[in-house]
């Protein structure tokens, strides 16, 4: 029997991928299995966007040789960390006998099958590929909530970042087959959709007069049997406000908008080349401030950039109170190769930047003390997740995307996936927490 064994690491985007790799290879006739140990084929979907996540690959590789043993095994790896090293990795990781960027999935059966005959080095790298996913394969991981590829690669260039190299030119997928897939999801009993691309916003179907973001996201929001459709991510310079209007229209459409703005500072915004100032990006927060809807604002924040002063700190913890985000990822910025930025010398010193980090975070935290308790005594339909038997409560998320864990109140216990609108009543810097109520 062929088996296989897959470990994921990364954003949404990798994940969902290995949802496909898994789908291509049950087709293929493999099934899966829960430890290396046990496989035949051992996979690493990997991720390169900062150097620890780098570090962690060529580590995480040796391990498993340790554990798995290295007898008539074959090892594969995937994602971003085998795009950007290629053939390199069969150098620093002997074992390794298969390679593959995540442009190249739809050529998976070709390559398992080069290997399954004895191929050693087997590479699947090329960025060009036309061909796209056959998504009937997927082999989704959650019943309730599915996400759905709308656009790959990116075609920005932000100085400091690897995925325009590690994952190629946008290809934006047809709307035509995105609503399949959404109507197909929606018939066999998913009601929550999150559409996926590293720039949702710079989607334009590649059909005759194709549709752009907001109207694909219409159409979307209005496949019967979905309650809730997500997006992300946006980029601020596409982020266009008809999105802001789909979402006013629809409430199917989640009140939440993940705008990624990286600093504060507009100097520092276009040495990472950004491509919008400080002012074009309050703008559309002010657009999403005056809409009907109550949306939440998240952000991705990278601290010690090369050449950021204090001042240019400042500016970005100013902006942070200025616009209150529901939450934050925030990061040290970390010299990734092959990036522009790689020519920039200007270096904040790594304890500035970690000192850096830490005021954020501190600032960050507040904020979300001081917004989470504003939601004590509202009502929230949350989507059930799971009991989480540690804390003796259910687990679930708000259209915000807030984590909500509750109490049932005597009520009977929810099936997850099942939706409910609970009374919240307690609130901290990370989770609300209340009584279900209808
Ligand atoms: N496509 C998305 C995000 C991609 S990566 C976007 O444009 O927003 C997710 C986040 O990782 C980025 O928003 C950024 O904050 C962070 N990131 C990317 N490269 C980084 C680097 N070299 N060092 C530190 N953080 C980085
Ligand atoms: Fe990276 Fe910028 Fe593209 Fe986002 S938009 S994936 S940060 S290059
Ligand atoms: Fe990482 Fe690649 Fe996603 S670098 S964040 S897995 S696009």
């Amino acid at each position: 029997m062929k088996t296989f064994y897959i470990e994921t690491f990364g954003c949404q985007m990798n994940v969902h991928d290995s949802e496909k790799v898994i789908g291509t290879l049950n087709q293929q006739g493999y099934s899966q299995v829960a430890t290396p140990e046990e496989a035949g084929l051992v996979l690493y979907n990997t991720c390169s966007i900062r150097d620890k996540a780098e570090q962690k690959v060529f580590h995480r590789l040796q391990q498993f040789q340790k554990e798995a043993g290295k007898s008539g095994k074959v090892y594969g790896v995937l994602g971003c960390v085998a795009q950007q090293e290629g053939e390199r990795i069969f150098e620093r990781a002997p074992h390794v006998s298969l390679v593959v960027g995540s442009a190249s999935y739809p050529k998976l059966p070709e390559l398992l099958v080069q290997i399954e005959s004895g191929g050693r080095r087997v590479t699947g790298l090329s960025l060009d590929t036309e061909e796209t996913f056959e998504t009937s394969f997927t082999r989704r991981d959650n019943p309730h909530r599915a996400y759905i590829t709308i656009i790959e690669g990116c075609d920005k260039a932000c100085a400091y970042c690897v995925v325009p190299r590690t994952r190629g030119p946008e290809r934006s997928r047809t709307a035509a087959s995105i609503l399949a897939e959404a109507r197909q999801l929606a018939a066999s009993g998913y009601t929550e959709i999150q559409l996926l691309g590293q720039n949702v916003n710079s989607y334009r179907d590649p059909s005759p007069g194709g549709a752009r973001f907001a109207q694909l996201l219409r159409e979307v929001g209005a496949v019967e049997g979905l309650r809730r459709v997500r997006f992300t991510t946006s980029h601020p310079r596409d982020f266009t406000r008809d999105i802001i209007e789909a979402m006013d229209g629809n409430p199917v459409l989640c009140n939440h908008v993940h705008l990624p703005v990286q600093s504060g500072s507009d100097r520092v915004l276009s040495n990472m080349q950004r491509l919008y100032t400080r002012g074009e990006y309050m703008r559309r927060i002010e657009w999403m401030k005056h809409s009907h809807r109550n949306i939440a604002i998240t952000t991705d924040i990278i601290v010690g950039f090369c050449g950021e002063t204090g001042e240019d700190f400042e500016e970005t913890i100013r902006l942070v109170e200025e616009v209150g985000y529901d939450s934050m990822f925030s990061f040290k910025y970390s010299q990734r190769p092959n990036t522009p930025a790689l020519s920039l010398t200007d270096h904040v010193p790594e304890e500035e930047k970690a000192r850096r980090l830490s005021i954020l975070q501190e600032k960050q935290r507040g904020i979300q003390m001081r917004r989470n308790a504003a939601y004590i005594g509202e009502r929230h339909e949350v989507m059930a997740e799971y009991f989480n038997q540690a804390t003796g409560q259910w687990v679930g998320r708000t259209a915000q995307n807030k984590t909500l864990n509750f109490l049932l109140g005597g009520r009977p216990a929810p099936t997850p996936g099942q939706y409910l609108d609970v009374l919240v009543t307690r609130s901290g810097p990370n989770s609300l927490a209340g009584e279900a109520c209808a």
